[in-house]
């Protein structure tokens, strides 16, 4: 099948103005650089053109209503800014940091930051792992990224005591759970839950594990790797990656 897919920036549906509100032409012009530089780059498959706001940027959008005025976020994984930057456009409240190992999306997140004119986003080239001990924050989120066994390994040690995990799932989210039990208890969670956010707004609501840190995230380090708390190479490694 060689249909050809339009590569042109599909218009903001309906819904869009409810979600996105006053930032609603900052995400238009986000859709535009995913649809042509993101295509373009190999960021994104020409596939996912047409359905960019209902399957991205809708749902990136709506993980905003599980987290609280004001705070400090770190995405991990990225990629091209799903859904850290869309948090960032839509909530110039939060502070948000965005985690990408791969120099290629590190590069588009960094411009589509400029170009979009957003000041409360830090990109970091980095793996999750290498700020463990040196960076914490009151929420990480993420999507897409890895099974939630590896993600609570890549994420709680990056979360403050009182914050939480909050990642975006699919729908085998709670058998993810129940086959997530030991890393639950070894990287300190405290309450976990699971919510769906936009019934009724979006044709598939955006589904959201929440995992509270009850712990100190240096709890659950795995000393097995030999992590120390406050690692000064950690924080210049990452910083050199960046500024490369
Ligand atoms: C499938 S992509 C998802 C990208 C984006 N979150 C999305 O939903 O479109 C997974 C991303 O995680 C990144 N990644 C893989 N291992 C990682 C790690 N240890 N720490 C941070 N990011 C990682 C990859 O480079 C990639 O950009």
């Amino acid at each position: 099948m060689n249909d050809p897919v339009s590569r042109e920036t599909p218009l903001a549906p309906s819904e869009a103005v409810g979600v996105f509100s006053h930032a609603l032409p900052l995400a238009e012009r986000y859709a535009d650089l995913l649809a042509r530089e993101g295509v373009l780059r190999g960021l994104i498959g020409p596939r996912e053109v047409p359905r960019l706001w209902e399957r991205h940027l809708l749902n990136c959008a709506l993980l905003g209503r599980a987290i609280g005025e004001g705070l400090d976020v770190c995405d991990i994984g990225s990629g091209a800014g799903l859904p850290g930057l869309v948090l960032a456009l839509s909530r110039p409240d939060l502070q948000v940091t965005l985690v990408e190992p791969l120099l290629r999306r590190t590069t588009f997140l960094e411009e589509a930051v400029s170009e979009l004119g957003l000041e409360n986003v830090e990109v970091v080239r980095a793996r999750a792992e290498e700020l463990h001990g040196n960076r914490d924050f009151a929420v990480v989120t993420s999507r897409a990224v890895a099974p939630l066994e590896r993600l609570l390994g890549w994420s709680m040690p990056l979360v403050r005591q009182g914050g939480e995990l909050v990642a975006m799932k699919g729908s085998s989210v709670h058998e993810e759970i129940e086959a997530s039990v030991g890393a639950l208890k070894k990287y300190g969670a405290g309450a976990v839950s699971v919510e769906e956010l936009g019934a009724g707004v979006v044709e598939r609501p955006t589904i959201v594990i929440r995992v509270e840190a009850t712990i100190p995230s240096r709890l659950g380090w795995d000393t097995t790797r030999d992590r120390g708390p406050k690692k000064k190479g950690a924080t210049s490694r990452s910083r050199q990656r960046r500024d490369r």
